[in-house]
């Protein structure tokens, strides 16, 4: 399957994802997860991108062509196909991706939008708790851990991402609505756009996502 996620900040991308991965045998390339990582490893991407994250802007579309790139090339995984999280969310990075599958001679098979009002991202974006390494999320509320701040499968602690406060969010969802809003017209005018109805519990989003996708195959 090769298909894409388009969401704003808290939507479900990175609860949906690792799902379809296991479903359908592929790599689930989160590009925000893929930036935290190299922050954590202090690179100089990571020190430059990290300032950018905490203020809610955007990495350059050059460099995160590049990431999803390099993963499409090398990522033995996204030989059964890709689920993109969190890209392309630039008018530029989806020209980048359809140039990048033009090449391969492959095309996109879905666009799914999780739509959502912002007034209910809010309090998923604060009660956030996330497994670093995995890219694992939990809420405090709507999605705890087994054990309090501790990953369910690795027993390591649970943290707060640093651009998950009001402020910061607020920032990410201007941002969505000026340069990502424009994406979803994008894929929209293609015929695989998709939306989805993002606010339900998650196993509910989980069955209508599958829907949509089976449907289409
Ligand atoms: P990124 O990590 O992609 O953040 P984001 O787009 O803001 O999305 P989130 O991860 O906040 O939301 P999500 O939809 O994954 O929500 P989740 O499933 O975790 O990007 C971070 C930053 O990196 C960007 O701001 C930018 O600076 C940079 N960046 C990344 N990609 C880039 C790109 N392509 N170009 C340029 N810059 C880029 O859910 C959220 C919470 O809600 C969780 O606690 C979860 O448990 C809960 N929840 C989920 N679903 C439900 C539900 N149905 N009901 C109740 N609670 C729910
Ligand atoms: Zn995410």
């Amino acid at each position: 399957i090769r298909m894409i996620l388009i969401g704003p900040p808290g939507a479900g991308k990175g609860t949906q994802a690792p799902k379809l991965k296991e479903r359908f045998s592929c790599c689930h390339l989160a590009t925000g997860d893929m930036l935290r990582s190299q922050v954590a490893k202090k690179t100089p991407l990571g020190r430059e991108a990290k300032k950018i994250m905490d203020q809610g802007g955007l990495v350059s579309d050059d460099i995160m062509i590049g990431m999803i790139k390099e993963e499409l090339n090398n990522n033995k995984e996204c030989l059964g196909g890709f689920i993109l999280d969190g890209f392309p969310r630039t008018v530029p990075q989806a020209e980048g991706l359809d140039a990048m599958l033009r090449e391969r001679n492959k095309n996109l098979h879905h666009a799914v939008e999780l739509q959502i009002d912002d007034s209910l991202l809010v309090e998923r974006i604060t009660g956030r708790l996330v497994h670093p390494a995995s890219g694992r999320s939990y809420h405090r509320t709507f999605n705890p851990p087994k054990e309090a701040m501790k990953d369910d499968v690795t027993g390591e602690p649970l943290i707060q991402r640093s651009d998950d406060n009001a402020e910061a969010l607020q920032k990410r969802l201007a941002v969505y609505h000026q340069q990502t809003s424009p994406v979803v017209h994008y894929y929209q005018k293609t015929g695989i756009w998709k939306g989805l109805d993002a606010s339900q519990e998650p196993g509910q989003v989980w069955k209508n996502m599958l829907q949509i996708v089976e449907a289409g195959q």
